[in-house]
């Protein structure tokens, strides 16, 4: 199995994305637990941006996201869908970015530092929402349409995408 945690923090984004994808799908090969997955993504996308918080939140019923596996500070333990960033994402199940978090009405701040945000839907196999995939950064607008495409990408792993 690959051992290296990349730094892509000088990379252009989509070049980042595209190595950072191999990089989870190699780790990954032969892996067929979800949570495993949601481990393994969270700490190869937090390292590899340095980011401040990378996780998952879990959808365990149709009204609340139960924090999964994480890196960075302590996250909140539940969040009711339709609620701050990620329960919006859930709610509208779409990816949300959000440029300035203090301008975001109902934002929940679990770590004070956090500036910028982009959460995205997690599908399983038949379809369904199983997660969102949150990620928070220091700095405003961190995130932007390439964030997007490159952590929706790696998240099809759930959907059965490139998942052996
Ligand atoms: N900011 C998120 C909450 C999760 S934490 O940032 C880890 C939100 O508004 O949904």
């Amino acid at each position: 199995m690959a051992e290296v945690t990349l730094d892509l923090r000088h990379e252009p984004k989509e070049r980042a994305y595209a190595q950072l994808h191999a990089h989870i799908i190699g780790v990954l090969a032969g892996i067929d637990d979800d949570i495993a997955g949601m481990a393994t993504m969270s700490a190869l996308i937090h390292h590899a941006f340095r980011h401040l918080w990378t996780g998952f939140y879990r959808v365990v019923d149709s009204n609340l996201l139960q924090v999964g596996p994480y890196q960075g500070t302590l996250g909140c333990l539940q969040i009711d869908v339709g609620k701050g960033v990620c329960g919006t994402a859930a709610a509208e199940r779409r990816t949300v970015i959000v440029p300035d978090v203090s301008r975001f009405p109902g934002h929940i701040a679990c770590d004070s530092r956090a500036r910028s945000e982009i959460v995205v839907p997690v599908s399983g196999r038949e379809n369904q929402l199983i997660a969102v995939l949150d990620v928070d950064s220091e700095r405003l607008a961190a995130f932007d349409k390439d964030d997007a495409y490159g952590l929706e990408r790696i998240v099809r792993w759930f959907a059965g995408e490139g998942r052996g």
